[in-house]
């Protein structure tokens, strides 16, 4: 075991990996063998690996150009035995790389978080952000939540900080991220049918509330930020599953407000050097959602059923599909991707299994009994389409969704008892459409 305090730096190293960005190549693993020395002057021979992604590796060498200043440029190391927390710098032939910084993360889970002691979670009064914040209280970090209405009695408030701030203001924003440096973004309108009826407020929210995060992260010294961006930045997709380099063609003003996110996101780590890495999240489900605000047709359907109300799905129940990822899965995507991802990656967060509605129903009604009954509406063509994400990428990161989609209902169902609230609102693509009553 290495003494963490020790800064690590690099003797020698294979020249593999260096030729591997010179020549524009991927290295897809690469096994060079490194030897460094810390500061007591003590040699380790060290096996890493380096598993640049594909998309990564034009910018990695542009940064390597620019030099400075100083930035991670691939986070994904796996020395075999070390747990050394802190930064080396691979050599060229022609001697260190400058501005250069590989981090060692060889225990996969609490590198990144350890590294960091203020964590922010933005909306992390909502339904996904709570689960956030209680797996980063369960880790044991002290969390600063930013949201725009004051906690209730059931949200944690030990090892919890919480501040009032609306994201459209950047001033309270900037306030309440000093001394914050990993920072979780989630603080949105998440509902399309609102951003339809509301595209401006979906946009001082989304797109201004973004915009105005990164540039207090930035004026605030953040070091990395983690954008919950949505699968609806993909709109109607036309290759299955959908991998992240699919094109982006929103439908709804929500979706593109998301997208909006994730461009500024990138410019500003193209322009400042901001570290950002974004999620997409698909369609996520679990205990603890609002149903007044939540679209996602797991809840719903059991909703009704459990009501003894017809279920309700909109467009073709056999053509429509949908990927559900429970939301403790989600928030395992969030962190592996807060750990794991190399600046400026972008990662889908799903089950990376399809489901069509009448399927769905089916599980509901194998999983609550009774006998569902189907109400189709086949007016509203808009959300036929099949969604299903490839997560192969997150896969690579260390994600694997641990929660199946019976076992998720049947999780479900027990939070939500036998007469469970009914859900509110419709789906709907344009206003004056009528949908789900
Ligand atoms: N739930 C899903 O299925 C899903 C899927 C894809 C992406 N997402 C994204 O995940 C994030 C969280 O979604 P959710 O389902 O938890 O939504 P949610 O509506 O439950 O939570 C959003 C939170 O943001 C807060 N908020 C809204 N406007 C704010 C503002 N102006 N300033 C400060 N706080 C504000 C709300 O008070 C709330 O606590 C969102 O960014 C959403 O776009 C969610």
């Amino acid at each position: 075991m290495v003494d963490a305090t020790h800064v690590p730096r690099v003797m020698t190293s294979s020249s593999k990996v260096t030729d591997a960005f010179e020549a524009n190549t991927r290295p897809s693993t690469v096994t060079p063998v490194c030897t460094w020395m810390d500061v007591n002057a003590r040699m380790f021979p060290m096996k890493v690996e380096v598993v640049p992604s594909v998309a990564e590796l034009p910018t990695c060498q542009k940064t390597l150009q620019a030099c400075a200043p100083p930035r991670r440029l691939t986070t994904l190391s796996y020395p075999p035995q070390a747990t050394v927390d802190g930064w080396w710098s691979p050599m060229s032939r022609s001697g260190p790389i400058r501005g250069s910084e590989w981090a060692l993360t060889g225990s996969p889970r609490e590198r990144v978080l350890d590294r960091h002691d203020g964590i922010a979670v933005t909306g992390g009064l909502g339904f996904v952000g709570r689960h956030l914040v209680r797996a980063l209280l369960e880790q044991g970090k002290r969390v600063v939540v930013l949201d725009r209405r004051p906690p209730r009695d059931s949200d944690p408030d030990t090892g919890t900080q919480y501040r009032l701030v609306d994201v459209r203001e950047h001033r309270s924003a900037r306030d309440a991220l000093t001394g914050v440096d990993l920072l979780f973004h989630l603080a949105a309108n998440a509902n399309g049918t609102y951003s339809v009826e509301h595209p401006r407020e979906d946009f001082q929210t989304n797109c201004v509330g973004t915009f105005n995060v990164l540039q207090a992260a930035l004026e605030a010294g953040v070091r990395r930020v983690v954008y919950v961006s949505s699968a609806s930045v993909y709109g109607q997709p036309q290759r299955f599953p959908v991998n992240e380099s699919h094109p982006t063609v929103p439908i709804v003003p929500y979706g593109a407000s998301k997208l909006a996110g994730e461009r500024f996101g990138l410019a500003f780590r193209h322009s400042y050097g901001l570290d950002f890495v974004a999620a997409r999240p698909f369609c996520v489900y679990g205990p603890g959602e609002d149903p007044a605000t939540s679209l996602v047709e797991v809840s719903r359907y059991l909703r009704w059923h459990l009501n003894g109300r017809p279920i309700q799905i909109v467009g073709d129940s056999e053509r429509k599909t949908r990927d559900f990822v429970h939301v403790s899965d989600a928030v395992a995507g969030l962190l592996a991707i807060a750990e794991r991802a190399q600046p400026g990656e972008i990662f889908n967060v799903g089950s990376g299994t399809e489901v069509s509605m009448r399927e769905l129903a089916e599980r509901i009604q194998r999983v609550a009994g009774g006998t569902a009954r189907v109400h189709e509406l086949a007016d509203i063509q808009d959300d036929t389409y099949r969604l299903v994400a490839d997560i192969s990428g997150l896969r690579r990161l260390g994600y694997v969704p641990g929660v199946p989609l019976d076992e998720g209902i049947a999780d479900l169902m027990e939070e939500l008892g036998e007469r469970p609230e009914l859900p509110m609102g419709a789906t709907i693509f344009r206003p004056g459409q009528k949908a789900e009553e």
